[in-house]
Order: C-alpha cells, then sequence, then structure tokens
C-alpha cells in the first residue's frame, strides 16, 4: 500500500472483483507443486507464431516513424474486409471497408471501451444494465462496473449449453439493458451460439435498443464446423443496427503479443467509437499494421493452427472418455471439467501434478440467486505443444482420479 486517500481514486475500483489470476496465486501460494511446474491456466497461445510478421517488421521498418491513423490503413481494414467476406460468405457491398471496420490494438481494450461509447450518464432511474454470460471473459465486468452500469450476469450452465437461457431473462431486465456481452466460441466453455440463437439475440438487441457486443476472438479456432458469426445473420437481415463484432489476431495467429485485432458492424456504433477512441486509445503501430494485413489476407497458417488444436482435443477425449464432463469443445481451446470443487481439484492438482489450472469460479461471480456457475468446473488452456499437453493432461488425469 502507497497510503494514499482512497479519495484520489475511482471509488468503482473497489467494487471489481479480484482478478483470477493474482487468486489464483493467493490460492496456491505455499504450495508445492509435486512435479516441474506447467501453466496451463493461461489462455496464452504458445503456437509459433506466422514468419510473415517477423518478415513484415523488417520489410516495413522504415513506417516506425509514423504515427499510425486511429482507424487503421486503408490496406489493413480492406485485408480484414477480405477475410470477413470470405470467413462469413458475405454478400458484396455489406461491408464498407471504411465505415464498418476499425482496428483496434487487441480487443481487450475495445471490449472494455465500447462501455463507455454506449453507456449513458445521468439518466433518471434505475442504473443502465449491462448483460454478460456467467462465467465471462473478465474484462465484461470491468467494462459495466468501472462504466457505472449494473452487471447482470446470465448462468451459461450445462444445462443450456453453456449459454445464457435468453428466455430467463425479464421484460425489465431487457428494457434498460444498453450493452449485452456474449462470447461464441465462448471461453472458457468453448461453446457457440447456432444461427437461431444469434437470430434472437440480435432481434431482441434491435427491439430493446441495446447493443450486442459480440466476442468472436475464437472465430477460427474451431473443432468440426466454423462457428457462425454475427454477421452472418445481419447479412440475411440486410442491416447490422446495434450490433458490433470483436475480431483478433491473438488467437488466430498465435500472436497475442502483436495487440492487434478489429471490430465491425453497425456504421453509427463505429463511427463514435471511433470518436472515443482519438480521445483515448492505443492505435496499432504501422509495420504491425501492415503485418496484421497479411496475416488476415492468409488463412493457410489458420487453418494449420487449427489442425494443432483439434490434435490436442483428440488427446484430451482419450485421456479424459467420459469423466469429469469432459467434452470436445467445439470451438476455443479450453477444457471446462467437472471436478466437483474448483479449488479443491487446482490444489489438488498443483500439488500432485504440478500444473497449474484454473478455478471456474474465478471466472465467474454469485449471481443474485446464490449461484456460481463455475464453482464445479476447471478451465485448462491447451495451449503448448502436443506433447507438452499431452503431459500435462496425464497428470491433471492422474491427480483426479
Ligand atoms: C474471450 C476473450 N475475448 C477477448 C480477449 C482479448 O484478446 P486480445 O486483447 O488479445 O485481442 C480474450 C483474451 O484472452 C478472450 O479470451
Amino acid at each position: 500500500m502507497t497510503g494514499m486517500p482512497n479519495a484520489m481514486f475511482s471509488q468503482r475500483l473497489d467494487q471489481l472483483p479480484a482478478y483470477p489470476f493474482p487468486r489464483l496465486a493467493a490460492l496456491l501460494e505455499g504450495l508445492e507443486p509435486g512435479k516441474t511446474p506447467l501453466v496451463m491456466s493461461i489462455g496464452e497461445p504458445q503456437h509459433e507464431p506466422p514468419a510473415m510478421i517477423t518478415e513484415a517488421m523488417v520489410k516495413y521498418a522504415s513506417l516506425w516513424h509514423k504515427y499510425p491513423p486511429g482507424n487503421g490503413t486503408p490496406e489493413l481494414r480492406s485485408a480484414i474486409k477480405g477475410w470477413l467476406d470470405r470467413r462469413y460468405n458475405l454478400p458484396d457491398g455489406m461491408i464498407d471497408r471504411d465505415a464498418h471496420i476499425l482496428p483496434v490494438a487487441g480487443t481487450r481494450e475495445a471490449l472494455y471501451l465500447i462501455a463507455t461509447c454506449v453507456i449513458p450518464q445521468d439518466q433518471p432511474g434505475p442504473k443502465p444494465k449491462v448483460l454478460l454470460p456467467n462465467p465471462f471473459y473478465q474484462v465484461y465486468c470491468g467494462a459495466a462496473v468501472l462504466n457505472d452500469a449494473e452487471m447482470v450476469p446470465l448462468a451459461a450452465d450445462p444445462e443450456t449449453d453453456f449459454l445464457p437461457d435468453l428466455d430467463q431473462i425479464d421484460i425489465e431486465t431487457l428494457k434498460a439493458c444498453r450493452l449485452f456481452f456474449l462470447c461464441s466460441p465462448a471461453n472458457p466453455q468453448g461453446s457457440v451460439a447456432s444461427r437461431d440463437y444469434l437470430e434472437r439475440i440480435i432481434a431482441m438487441a434491435q427491439e430493446h435498443d441495446f447493443v450486442l457486443a459480440m466476442d468472436e476472438c475464437y472465430a477460427d479456432i474451431y473443432d468440426r464446423e466454423a462457428p457462425v458469426g454475427a454477421l452472418e445473420i445481419c447479412a440475411a437481415q440486410g442491416r447490422m443496427d446495434n450490433v458490433i463484432v470483436f475480431h483478433s489476431l491473438s488467437k488466430r495467429s498465435s500472436a497475442p503479443g502483436l495487440r492487434s485485432g478489429f471490430v465491425a458492424g453497425d456504421p453509427v456504433i463505429i463511427k463514435r467509437f471511433n470518436a472515443l477512441r482519438s480521445y483515448c486509445s492505443a492505435t496499432v503501430p504501422m509495420p504491425i499494421m501492415a503485418a496484421s494485413a497479411e496475416l488476415w489476407a492468409d488463412d493457410a497458417h489458420a487453418s494449420e493452427n487449427r489442425d494443432l488444436y483439434r490434435a490436442k482435443i483428440d488427446v484430451a477425449q482419450e485421456i479424459f472418455g467420459n469423466r469429469f464432463g469432459f467434452y470436445r469443445p467445439p470451438g476455443g481451446f479450453f477444457l471446462w471439467l467437472d471436478v466437483g470443487d474448483d479449488e479443491a481439484a487446482t490444489k489438488k492438482i498443483w500439488v500432485e501434478a504440478g500444473v497449474k489450472v484454473i478455478p471456474g469460479s474465478y471466472l465467474s461471480i454469485t449471481d443474485a440467486d446464490g449461484n456460481n456457475p463455475g464453482k464445479r468446473f476447471i478451465r485448462i488452456a491447451l495451449v503448448h505443444d502436443l506433447e507438452t499437453t499431452r503431459e500435462g493432461l496425464r497428470r491433471i488425469a492422474d491427480a483426479l482420479s
């Protein structure tokens, strides 16, 4: 502690739950790992990033002296448009490179700032609501709390295919909702929203006039079928009102250090978001934009990357079979195992197997009904190479058996 008085800081900071990784460190403090430590708690892709990144840094080194434009270069926006069109089979003329796409320096910050952009202040009546799946990527919670909205966690349990049950949201909540975060493929459960599900949630956003922030960062990491995206639904409808999607090269190209992603969708939101970002956001450096354009234009490396994950899910299936509620995650690269008591299992796995995993309840919160949908689960990140992953999973299975 620095001894600074609390009045110096935003009180809302105190309302944030502790971030999962310091909580994990505290849980395991003083416990010795039983074997050589292996970190499978963090979703940080360890596959070799494509060589074109390094090559682009040399090729475009002369661009380091330029301040990058906040809305990205036309070349990058064109490459992103090309990817969106291919990946989601969008009709010609739907995506306008300049009006519908905004490159961002990784989606984490954008997921936070979208709340600043769309949550109204000083409105009469109760606080605006932000709806989010529970468990969730922690930034959604930060975005809601720090922008003085009421966070409404929606349980995403096995019973609801690990997605929020849209039928359970009452009309008053929908009316007060200004922002709804949905993640598909979902971190941590790997669940994928169906076409019907997306049609329903987009219709809700348009009817109740809230923004649907679709976090599709894992869109290119999938097991069998390419997950449907919100823009595909918009294409069928012929409009993108109230919808904004978030995409990243962190997972697609195994380059979380690049800090490169984009948002796309409703041009009204994109325009306001761009205006907001000129006051506060890090822009993507020019050589990184050039590298990013090459990465979005190339699908071969993303396909190879996907194959590497699929092979690891095969190994996980061999090892876990039908134990611990194992299922093949349709998307993403996490296992979400039902272990009964998440913290006890996490400690046991560390002490006996030397593997760090994360307790599910550190990625979720207890809702108004006293239910914490993460409590029975642990999340395991399959981010290492195949053999390291096999070794880690074997050790985890032994410790849990
Ligand atoms: C669900 C989800 N959304 C967004 C992000 C942010 O990714 P980035 O800021 O690297 O684009 C992550 C990173 O782990 C994530 O898991």
